[in-house]
């Protein structure tokens, strides 16, 4: 089955930005996610970094309005099976594997997989996937990198992730096969476990507003 690309794209082109984020406390979940809803970035990406990870998806799918979280960092059919149990509405993973992509047909849970290189990008077109994760964005080559895939591979469109700030992201939103990016710029470790709210919300306005 390919990728769902209205659906997934639905999820890219909620907000500019999609933050990545690694939460150790699901207490802290709730209370971020409303922070960068409010701030205006209502499509977020919880790595499954953490050992509680799953359990702060799951507090955001079933108490903030208007989120729309998703799970990263999903390297393997169970992480696959587990965070879609826990209410992800998009699955991200820093690359792609037959077996992966193989669990995602099993799902309705539309996923974003990556790739860094032309073959990897055709591979994942041969498997009917036509929007992806370019990772690591800055250090696989950068906006100019990516520039030069949107001609011989026009059909597939990107959210570069991976060392981009405030300043990286327009020069990557304005590129033609680019619909958003990922970074965690805008709640980092540190503002998630001291509780930043209101710093976190100010760096997602910031970010809702990027124009490429
Ligand atoms: C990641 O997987 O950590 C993301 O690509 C975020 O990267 P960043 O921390 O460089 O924004």
């Amino acid at each position: 089955m390919p990728q769902d690309t209205a659906r997934i794209e639905a999820v890219m082109t909620a907000a500019p930005v999609i933050p990545v984020l690694i939460v150790e406390d699901p207490a802290a979940a709730v209370p971020m996610a409303q922070a960068l809803v409010r701030g205006g970035l209502p499509a977020i990406e919880i790595t499954l970094r953490t050992p509680r990870a799953l359990e702060a998806i799951k507090a955001v799918a079933d108490n903030v309005e208007g989120a729309i979280p998703g799970a990263g960092t999903v390297l393997d059919a169970a992480q696959y099976e587990a965070a879609v149990k826990a209410g992800a509405k998009f699955i991200v993973s820093p690359g792609a594997t037959p077996k992966l992509l193989d669990a995602a047909e099993n799902f309705d849970v539309p996923l974003l997989p990556g790739a860094a290189t032309s073959s990897e990008v055709m591979a994942l077109i041969e498997r009917g996937y036509l929007r992806l994760k370019f990772f690591p964005a800055e250090q696989a080559g950068g906006a100019s990198y990516l520039k030069s895939l949107s001609s011989p591979l026009a059909q597939v469109k990107f959210c570069p992730t991976g060392g981009i700030t405030l300043e990286k992201a327009p020069s990557y939103l304005s590129l033609p096969n680019v619909l958003c990016v990922g970074g965690s710029w805008i709640a980092d470790a540190k503002a998630i476990a001291s509780g930043d709210w209101a710093g976190i919300e100010a760096r997602a306005r910031e970010a809702a507003a990027i124009k490429g």
